[in-house]
């Protein structure tokens, strides 16, 4: 059959702050998916949240984009969005930008992941697993250093150099200042290489969009890689991207996918989106109550049956003490970048500050500049 396996997440309230989405939310959020899954609109679904961030998971047969999907998670944001205004919480509906999807959640605020695959259990896939990464307080490009290492650098996925994945990968790289729609540029991997990199570098505008085996063609990863500031022309959130990553086989071994995390490698999010920090893999269902708010990654992994039906539990990959040292590493970088505050690189560059007080402050002072022989700044001479 074709599956698809969608994720769509959204921060639609949370407790104390933007800490974490309250009991009640998520209790209702679940309550939804078992009537979805009952009704027959999706085989299996199961929910989680990474800070303040919901992230529903579902498998089912009905493609990528759909209609009934997309609308059904939205009118689940909603719910929980109604209890979150009930109790009082903080951000209750940030991610719902528009009043009503036109059929597709994607540039309506919540973050989307999907893959719709061939799913016959047999060569080249006997096997379907794969990872949800869900990450909080960072910005849409989180994911191209550790994702980008683990499918085209073989010192971090060292099954590069076996006969099912030597050929590399094709990346699709989106240009997310490009607001007139999805634009992509296709690259491929290890031949492409430097060119990739010159486009991921740039965190804020440059995402990893899909990647694809070059050796079946079969789509491996899907990134919700989107500007939240670019859709809704105010702050609204910062992006907090997910990601869906098929492993094993044909594709890079979840080690291999997550070895690269162990940089907790600096990304732009944090306070009021608007900082430089590392970002922390934590267990599933954490809230963000660390000094500043450090940029959060989880990662759950999950086996498929026959059916389509999500294995009868999951794998918490970042939940294990090897990962403390990393928690550690990313919490002195922390520290040591917060002991700069507003210096320089510890801030977000003046373009991509996402609270746009920051900027009307600067606005604000950059009109009162004068030149020392008394001429403004900016007016021509006659006119001063
Ligand atoms: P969220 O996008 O997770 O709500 O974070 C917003 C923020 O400004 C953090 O300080
Ligand atoms: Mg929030
Ligand atoms: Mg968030």
């Amino acid at each position: 059959m074709k599956l698809t396996i969608s994720c769509i997440k959204a921060d639609v309230g949370s407790i104390g702050g933007h800490t974490k989405p309250s009991e009640r939310m998520m209790d209702a959020v679940r309550e939804e998916v078992a009537s979805a899954i009952e009704k027959g609109l999706i085989i299996d679904g199961w929910i989680s949240y990474t800070g303040d961030d919901i992230a529903i998971l579902m498998s089912h047969t009905r493609g990528e984009d759909d209609v009934d999907v997309h609308q059904f998670a939205w009118d689940t944001f909603i719910k929980a969005t109604e209890i979150a205004r009930e109790y009082g919480l903080y951000g209750a509906g940030q991610d719902l930008l528009v009043d009503a999807p036109s059929g597709n959640v994607r540039g309506a605020g919540p973050a989307v992941a999907e893959i719709e695959m061939d799913h016959t259990l047999e060569a080249p896939r006997p096997a379907e697993s794969f990872m949800l990464f869900a990450a909080d307080k960072c910005g849409p490009g989180a994911y191209n250093l550790p994702i980008f290492l683990g499918f085209a650098d073989p010192m971090y996925c060292g099954g590069l150099m076996l006969p099912q994945m030597i050929k590399g990968f094709t990346f699709h790289v989106i240009d997310m200042d490009n607001t007139g729609g999805d634009s992509i540029i296709e690259l491929n991997a290890p031949e492409d290489y430097y060119q990739i990199t010159a486009l991921l570098r740039d965190n804020e505008r440059f995402g990893i969009d899909g990647i694809y085996s070059r050796t079946t063609g079969q789509r491996a990863v899907s990134v919700s890689a989107q500007r939240l500031h670019s859709i809704a022309g105010v702050y609204t959130g910062k992006d907090d991207p997910i990601a869906l990553v098929r492993n094993q086989g044909i594709f890079p071994a979840p080690e291999e996918v997550i070895s690269t995390f162990t940089k907790a490698h600096f990304v732009g999010g944090d306070a009021r989106g608007s900082h430089v920090m590392p970002i922390m893999p934590v267990p599933l269902n954490t809230p963000v109550t660390g000094p500043y708010c450090l940029p959060l990654v989880s990662a759950a992994g999950f086996s498929v049956n026959r059916d389509g039906m999500f294995s009868d539990s999951y794998i918490d990959f970042f939940d294990n003490p090897v990962w403390d040292e990393v928690r550690a590493h990313a919490q002195r970088k922390g520290i040591d970048m917060r002991s700069q505050g507003w210096s320089g690189a510890a801030m977000l560059p003046y373009s991509e500050l996402e609270y746009g007080g920051f900027r009307d402050t600067v606005t604000g002072l950059v009109d009162r500049f004068s030149f020392k022989n008394g001429a403004r700044a900016g007016v021509p001479a006659d006119d001063n």
